[in-house]
């Protein structure tokens, strides 16, 4: 399996931070802990795969960087809820937090079981709220916190095949607006990446070649991302470059889509 090396360059915008990272076993999440770790963050790495979560924290450490393997499933809430106190018990806060654990269940509409849709909004939706439930009281009382929730340019366009996917991506953005709304004016700020086709182990697995090869005739840049380059405009949002940005969703699709 590809792995993302660690960034050679970065400026350590993130010195002293403490984050977590869901779905950071592989793919676009391992990419995002491992670059916020190179930015100076203390990172949390959630996965249900213990294996993979290890494999992302052996990375960030080889490189010099902190963090945490935090086996858990982000649809429990008693899980996610001792993860967070983790963190907080070793660094004091929770500053950061990227929703990005995720998992398909494609098919047609009519032969889609109602389980497809709670088995996909359970991760994508309510696994977000959950984590966004354990961080926030502490956010609150630093009156500083910066949440980046992973759609997908699914949620803005739709797809056949994929409904369950493109509700509850849709619906990552209602919840990235909402917060930022609610809990604007006490120091939280929250946006949302819309990403394009990626280079990831599930996509290669699931996905076949001949419509990935459809995807990047259609992409104005003509390539899928690779993980880094979601993972960069992650880091962006969390950053204080991004202190007057909240309730948006940024668009990471190479022109696809817009
Ligand atoms: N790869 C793409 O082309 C693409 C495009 C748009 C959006 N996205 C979104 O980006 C995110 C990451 O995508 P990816 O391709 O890297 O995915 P991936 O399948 O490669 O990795 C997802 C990770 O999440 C973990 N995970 C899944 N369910 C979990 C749960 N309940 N609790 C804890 N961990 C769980 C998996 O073990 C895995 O390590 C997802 O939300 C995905 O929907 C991906």
């Amino acid at each position: 399996m590809k792995v993302a090396s660690f960034p050679k360059t970065s400026c350590r915008r993130l010195e002293a931070k403490a984050a977590l990272v869901t779905g950071a076993g592989q793919g676009i999440g391992r990419a995002v802990a491992v670059r916020l770790a190179a930015e100076g963050a203390f990172v949390g790495v959630l996965d249900w795969n213990r294996e993979t979560a290890r494999e992302t924290l052996e990375m960030i450490q080889s490189a010099g960087g902190l963090g945490m393997v935090l086996h858990s499933d982000v649809s429990e809430p008693s899980q996610v809820i001792s993860c967070v106190e983790k963190i907080k018990a070793d660094q004091g806060k929770i500053d950061l937090l990227v929703n990005n654990a995720g998992l398909d269940r494609p098919g047609g509409f009519l032969k889609l079981d109602y389980n497809s849709f709670s088995d996909v909004f359970n991760v994508h939706v309510l696994g977000a709220v959950n984590c966004v439930r354990a961080c926030l009281p502490c956010m609150l009382n630093e009156g500083d916190g910066r949440i980046v929730n992973v759609s997908s340019i699914y949620g803005k366009v739709g797809t056949k095949g994929e409904s369950p996917y493109c509700c509850a991506k849709a619906g990552i953005v209602g919840l990235t607006k909402s917060l930022a709304k609610e809990f604007g004016g006490k120091g939280i700020r929250v946006n949302a990446v819309m990403p394009g086709l990626t280079n990831t182990p599930t996509i290669m697995e699931m996905m076949r070649p001949k419509y990935q090869e459809a995807f990047v005739r259609e992409t104005p840049l003509a390539r899928m991302a690779d993980p880094d380059e979601i993972a960069r405009p992650v880091v962006f949002l969390l950053s204080d470059e991004a202190s007057y940005i909240t309730g948006a969703v940024l668009e990471v699709t190479g022109g696809w889509g817009m």
